[in-house]
Formats: C-alpha cells, sequence, structure tokens
C-alpha cells in the first residue's frame, strides 16, 4: 500500500479524493481529501464528476446572471429551453444517436419503462421476448406479463446468471413483437460484450447501469431507456432513446402520459419535466465530452476494471469472482470472500478505510464495487491496494 507521491501527484490525486496520509502511524493509509471526498462505490445513485458537483454549486442560487435557480425557472422559459435542448443535443452527439431517432426524457426510473415499453409495443397477438440475465430483466418481464404475451428467449438463471447468453442459445420468432435484453448486470456484474443480431424483431435494451461506458451503435437497437442515476446525473431523470417508427406504431388510446408519442411530439416538455436533473445530466455529458467522449471513457473504464478484475484472478482462491471472465462487466465487480466471516471483516475494514457502497446488493450478499464513469482510476487503485492488502494480512 506504501506509495511514494510526488507533491504533483498529491495535488492530482487530491482532485480526485484521495490524499495518502502517512503521518498517522508511519504506514500510509488511504483518507478523504479535504474536500472530503468519499471513495465512493455506491451502485446508484452514484459518485458524479466533483467538477460537475462544483459547477452546479456555482450556479445553485444565480444561474447564468438570471437571478434563478434552475429549479426555480419557468420550464417554458428561453433559458431552461437552451439547457433542455443542449442536453438532448450533447445525448445525440455523445452516443452517436442517428436521424430517425428521438432522445427522450421522461420520469418513473427504468422501472417505469418496464411497463411502457410493453404498453407501447406489444400489440394483441403478438409475444414479446426477454433475455433474462439477472433480477432486473426478471422484474422488466414481469411487468411485461401483465400486459401481454411474453416468452423468455433464454436465461442464465441456472447457472446463478454468472453470464450472458451466447447468441445461439436465444431463440425468438421473426414475428415477435420485440427482443428485450438488459445490457448490464448491476446485481450480478455481468456485461453484453455484443449484442445479437435480430433484425427484423426490434431490439430494445435497459442500459440503465452502462448507459455511456462504452461505445454502442445504436442504429442496432429499437429503443435504448436508462434511468439517470449510476453514470448521467441524479435519479429523477429517465432517458429514453427511441426509433420514430416505433412510436408512430404505438397504440393511441393508452394514457396520455405512458405513451411515447406525447413526448415525441413535445420534445418532452409535454408537461412539467424534472428540469434539476437534465440541467444535471447537461453538465454530467459536457464533462464526458470533456473527457474526450465515450471511447476515452470507454478506456478509463477498461483501466479501472482491470485493476480490480486483476486482484481477483491472481487470488482466485480468496476473491472468489461472480461472473464468468468474458461476461464480466467494467461497471459492477461482484466477488464474495471464502467464508461469511472474512467477508465481514473485509467490508469492516474497507468503511474503516474510507470505501462506501462495497455490499453486494441485498438480494445476492457479497461485495460489489461500482466502478461508474465518475469513480476516478486512483479509487480504484485505493481499492484495489485495500484488497492487496487484506489478502496478504489472511495469507
Ligand atoms: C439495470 C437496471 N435496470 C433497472 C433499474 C431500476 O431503475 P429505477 O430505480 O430507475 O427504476 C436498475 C436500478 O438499479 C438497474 O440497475
Amino acid at each position: 500500500m506504501t506509495r511514494e507521491i510526488g507533491r504533483k501527484s498529491v495535488l492530482e490525486v487530491r482532485r480526485s479524493g484521495i490524499v495518502k496520509d502517512k503521518r498517522a502511524s508511519g504506514k500510509e493509509q488511504t483518507i478523504m481529501s479535504q474536500g472530503k471526498r468519499a471513495l465512493n462505490f455506491n451502485a446508484g445513485p452514484a459518485a458524479l464528476p466533483l467538477e460537475v458537483l462544483e459547477q452546479a454549486r456555482e450556479e445553485f442560487v444565480d444561474f447564468g446572471g438570471t437571478g434563478m435557480s434552475v429549479m426555480e425557472m419557468s420550464h417554458r422559459s428561453k433559458t431552461y429551453e437552451a439547457i433542455h435542448n443542449e442536453t438532448a443535443a450533447l445525448v445525440r452527439e455523445l452516443l452517436g444517436v442517428p436521424e430517425g431517432y428521438d432522445v427522450l426524457f421522461l420520469q418513473g426510473g427504468a422501472s417505469l419503462q418496464f411497463a411502457m415499453v410493453p404498453m407501447n409495443f406489444l400489440p394483441k397477438g403478438k409475444a414479446a421476448g426477454y433475455v433474462l440475465t439477472g433480477s432486473w430483466s426478471e422484474k422488466a418481464l414481469k411487468e411485461a406479463q401483465r400486459l401481454g404475451e411474453t416468452f423468455v428467449a433464454a436465461s442464465t438463471k441456472d447457472g446463478h446468471y454468472r453470464r450472458i447468453p451466447g447468441a445461439e442459445e436465444i431463440s425468438f420468432g421473426k414475428d415477435s413483437a420485440y427482443l428485450h435484453v438488459t445490457s448490464n448486470n448491476t446485481i450480478y456484474g455481468t456485461e453484453w460484450a455484443s449484442f445479437p443480431d435480430t433484425d427484423p424483431v426490434p431490439l430494445v435494451a435497459d442500459m440503465s447501469s452502462d448507459i455511456l461506458s462504452r461505445k454502442i451503435d445504436v442504429r442496432q437497437f429499437a429503443l435504448i431507456y436508462a434511468g439517470a442515476q449510476k453514470n448521467l446525473g441524479p435519479s429523477g431523470v429517465t432517458l429514453v432513446i427511441v426509433r420514430k417508427d416505433m412510436v408512430e406504431r404505438a397504440p393511441e388510446d393508452l394514457p396520455t402520459m405512458l405513451q411515447y408519442r406525447t413526448h415525441a411530439k413535445n420534445n418532452s416538455l409535454y408537461n412539467t419535466p424534472p428540469t434539476f436533473g437534465i440541467y444535471m445530466m447537461g453538465l454530467v455529458l459536457k464533462w464526458v465530452k470533456g473527457q474526450g467522449g465515450v471511447e476515452a471513457v470507454e478506456r478509463r473504464n477498461r483501466e479501472k476494471a482491470g485493476l480490480i478484475y486483476k486482484v481477483i484472478d491472481d487470488n482466485p482462491d480468496f476473491y472468489l469472482g461472480h461472473a464468468e471472465p468474458t461476461s464480466r462487466s467494467l461497471m459492477n465487480v461482484t466477488f464474495r470472500l471464502p467464508t461469511p466471516e472474512l467477508e465481514k471483516e473485509f467490508l469492516d475494514g474497507a468503511k474503516a478505510e474510507g470505501f462506501v457502497g462495497l455490499n453486494g446488493h441485498r438480494s445476492v450478499g457479497g461485495c460489489r464495487a461500482s466502478l461508474y464513469n465518475a469513480v476516478p482510476v486512483e479509487h480504484c487503485a485505493a481499492l484495489r491496494d485495500y484488497m492487496v492488502e487484506f489478502r496478504k494480512k489472511h495469507a
């Protein structure tokens, strides 16, 4: 854990939230910086970039000389409209959203999309396929079952959701209403490395926990949805990217707020949108752009996840990774220790060192480190160091 840090790098590290304190015991310890940034590995809501929070603080009371917070502005004002449209334009730019798709800002979280997708796209006489790769895809299926005919196109539940199924394991008819996948499984720590070609069946993806973390080809999807609270901003906004022809095909007798058409026709301003959340998403997107865009962020995410997976691979009898290596998530690293007692000691020790959010999801236990875009490399290196030290202590 001991690592000399020159003056320059201390300043850099400080900005990202870590200071190594050598005074306490002669042994270096990771402590929070003067800015009190936690070593935040929460699964969502999750860490946001410090620069974004600082900018939001600067503009909090008086946005751009208006004498108002963004929260106090009319959603019909020119100032807010500019924020709203810039955020949508940044989504298009960073994710490469082509013409022919709508970008929508909705509410109700990804969980409401579990229902809106079948309401809009699952007509009587057709069936929708769901690929089960974890708890969230199970929830999506359950909601669709209330609304129409469904089938399980593939499932890795028997193997405790340790892997993503191969394209050859997924079965669906060419006349299926759509095929639904969960691109990253937040709880089990698995992620689709590539997506199946489902043409002509529309592919729908819940990308709540890996949107904007890596390059995707939006053209592969008829609809993408994501709650904002991992990689995009605060909770309260749900991003939907949907092909216009799908929107137009949906039934018109649904409740107004539950039709994509309503939001597409009104530029997500049919009713009052979550204005502050959309503003924050805009700041996060500008930050991603400033980092070099999605490719640069993906490179860093691979580096970050690589640090933690290396410890797991170097100590396969001590850190028991849940995901099969080819299905590993870049966003959520899940692992267990050999005994519940060691797990408790590991988590208690981590907490004492200033790490936050390393407990596994309450439904599966164990440990989980969520390494979303805003989690700095240095925080991942600190976790790696802690894991290596802990292993040595129990050799
Ligand atoms: C993959 C995935 N889908 C859906 C959800 C539910 O999202 P929300 O709380 O926005 O409804 C989550 C939440 O963690 C998730 O990780």
